[in-house]
């Protein structure tokens, strides 16, 4: 009887081990480099390329599933322009298609940093030729969710310790009725439980469990770590709502406007370029051209409503207008304070690298997760561009002051600035 608890004992020693190294192997994996390369591709590359289609610059899937020379392509996308400037027959070749249209040149990138990228393009790439073997359409667009564990992760750790409380569970029944065939074959078992029958005879098993303290110990804590796990990962999700997509009083077309069109994001939100708030078009914007185009759809009609616009006689009616009250899709909490000229002008960035493909996008939704992580994340990760910006040419001069050890005022560090005292 000794060696089956011992037994037990190493057994359930082992299931725990393998509980404990299947949930750090889990999360060690969620945050593996393709994660990282993701990242980065979304920031640097996305601009120019696609993974699944040709954009300015060729098709990446394709093209890194053909291109394998992971050396090449490192130096090919940290430095492709000395590349080509040494008449390297592939990055020539490659110049040549495509029309020697030139691509940036990326020296801030490291080896490490190109690989993850080259990683995730090839996972990604993989992924997608997977599901269209499986005739599984890629879901519309819907960016999948980059950050924290996954559901699949919690759903297999939730798995392996389901499972290995059912073996537990079994094993320990099993050595309950060894043990009392044991007994019964010494002749020791005791008359009470035969007569007792099934019932009270499985009562006393549940006892026996319920004393058994390894057991007891091992129920405790995969429950605490289900429950920590899900308290945590939604904890993180409170009050994140990336993939927010509400309904819109009109169906307003981005990939039509902004995207086939390739109307300027600037005609309609020339606030980003030139103040906190990117804003929203008025519908006065919209006429330009739906005084002509489109005049029969009904979408098109409730921009008419709205104006109190008679399509017929052309006339505007002003008693009848109302506003258009567009959801707010994207809305940091009072307290943060985010400006668009700030990123847009000064620091030169994309509206998609925060937006993502909004010239794809049928509706809109929320892309990014807009936490405080991602706004510190980024600015760790990306350089101040000194050059030609007012403001850094001062923070120059105050360096230079303070090599120099002389005095530096409130006024050289912004001290008169209207905006500094007054909101
Ligand atoms: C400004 C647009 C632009 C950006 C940004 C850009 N590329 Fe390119 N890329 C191109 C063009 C255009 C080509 C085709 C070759 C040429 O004309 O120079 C290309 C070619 C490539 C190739 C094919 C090289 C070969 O020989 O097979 C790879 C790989 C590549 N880019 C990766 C990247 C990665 C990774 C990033 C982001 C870090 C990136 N590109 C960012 C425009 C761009
Ligand atoms: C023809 C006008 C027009 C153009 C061009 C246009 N937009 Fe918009 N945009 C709108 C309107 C109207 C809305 C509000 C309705 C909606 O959310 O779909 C909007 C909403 C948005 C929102 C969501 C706002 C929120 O509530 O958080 C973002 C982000 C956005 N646009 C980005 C862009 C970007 C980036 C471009 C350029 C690639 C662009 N838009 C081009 C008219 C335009
Ligand atoms: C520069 C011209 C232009 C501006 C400005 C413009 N649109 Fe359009 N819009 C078009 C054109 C052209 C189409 C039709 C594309 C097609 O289907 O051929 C269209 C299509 C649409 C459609 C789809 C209609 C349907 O039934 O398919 C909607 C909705 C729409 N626009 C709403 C708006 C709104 C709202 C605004 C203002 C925020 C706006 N548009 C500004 C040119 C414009
Ligand atoms: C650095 C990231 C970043 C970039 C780049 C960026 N946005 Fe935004 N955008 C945001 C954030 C964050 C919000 C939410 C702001 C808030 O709630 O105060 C937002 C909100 C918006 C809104 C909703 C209305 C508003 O003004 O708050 C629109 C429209 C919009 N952005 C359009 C654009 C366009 C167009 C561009 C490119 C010219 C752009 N954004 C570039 C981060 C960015
Ligand atoms: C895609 C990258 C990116 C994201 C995301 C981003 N920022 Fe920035 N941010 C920058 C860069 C680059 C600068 C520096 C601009 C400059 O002055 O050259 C900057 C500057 C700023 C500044 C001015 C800092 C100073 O000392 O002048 C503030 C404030 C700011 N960001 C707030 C935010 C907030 C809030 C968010 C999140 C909602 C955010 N940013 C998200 C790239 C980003
Ligand atoms: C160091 C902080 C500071 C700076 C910088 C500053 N102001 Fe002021 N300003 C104040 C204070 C404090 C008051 C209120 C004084 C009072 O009520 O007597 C004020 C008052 C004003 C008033 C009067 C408002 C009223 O209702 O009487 C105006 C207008 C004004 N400032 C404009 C500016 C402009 C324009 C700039 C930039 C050139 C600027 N300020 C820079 C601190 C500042």
């Amino acid at each position: 009887m000794r060696s089956f608890s011992l037994i037990f004992k190493q057994f359930s020693r082992s299931v725990l081990l393998i509980a404990c190294f299947a949930f750090l192997g889990f999360s060690a994996h969620a945050q593996g480099d393709a994660a990282k390369g993701e990242a980065l591709f979304k920031a640097k590359c996305t601009s120019c390329h696609k993974i699944d289609q040709i954009l300015t610059g060729p098709a990446l899937g394709p093209q890194l599933t053909e291109e394998t020379d992971d050396k090449y392509l490192i130096k090919w996308i940290q430095n492709n322009q000395a590349l080509i400037a040494a008449k390297n027959a592939k990055a020539v070749a490659i110049f040549n298609k495509f029309e020697q249209k030139s691509m940036t040149v990326f020296p801030e990138l490291t080896d490490a940093d190109v690989t993850n990228i080259l990683t995730y393009v090839r996972a990604d790439w993989k992924t997608e030729q997977d599901q269209k073997a499986k005739g599984g359409a890629t879901p519309n667009g819907q960016p999948a969710a980059a950050t924290g564990p996954s559901n699949t992760v919690i759903l297999a750790l939730f798995g392996v310790i389901v499972l290995a409380f059912i073996i537990i569970l079994v094993l320990n029944r099993v050595i309950a009725t060894l043990e009392r065939l044991l007994l019964k074959n010494q002749g020791a078992l005791i008359t009470e439980e035969e007569v007792e029958g099934p019932v009270v005879d499985r009562l006393a098993g549940l006892k026996k469990l319920a004393k058994n303290k390894k057991l007891v110990f091992f129920v405790l804590l995969c429950g605490t770590l289900a429950l920590g796990s899900w308290t945590w990962v939604t904890m993180w999700n409170t009050n994140v709502h990336q993939g927010y997509q509400p309904v819109q009083p009109i169906k307003f077309p981005h990939d039509l406007h902004a995207g086939a069109m390739k109307i300027d994001c600037q005609y309609c939100h020339s606030g980003a370029y030139k103040s906190k708030n990117a804003s929203i078009p008025s519908l006065n914007v919209c006429m330009n051209c739906h005084k002509v185009v489109k005049t029969e759809s009904p979408e098109i009609h409730k921009i008419y409503d709205a104006l109190g616009y008679d399509p017929q006689t052309q006339k505007y009616d002003s008693t009848k207008m109302k506003p258009m009250q567009w959801v707010r899709i994207h809305n940091l909490p009072d307290f943060a304070y985010f400006n668009h000229s700030q990123h847009v002008k000064v620091a030169g960035l994309k509206c998609q690298t925060c937006h993502g493909p909004i010239q794809e996008m049928k509706e809109v939704y929320q892309y990014s997760p807009l936490t405080m992580k991602w706004c510190i994340q980024c600015h760790k990760r990306t350089n101040v561009d000194f050059k030609g910006n007012a403001y850094y040419t001062n923070l120059q001069q105050v360096h230079d002051l303070l090599k120099d050890g002389k005095p530096v005022t409130a006024a050289l560090m912004g001290g008169i600035e209207c905006g500094k005292c007054h909101y």
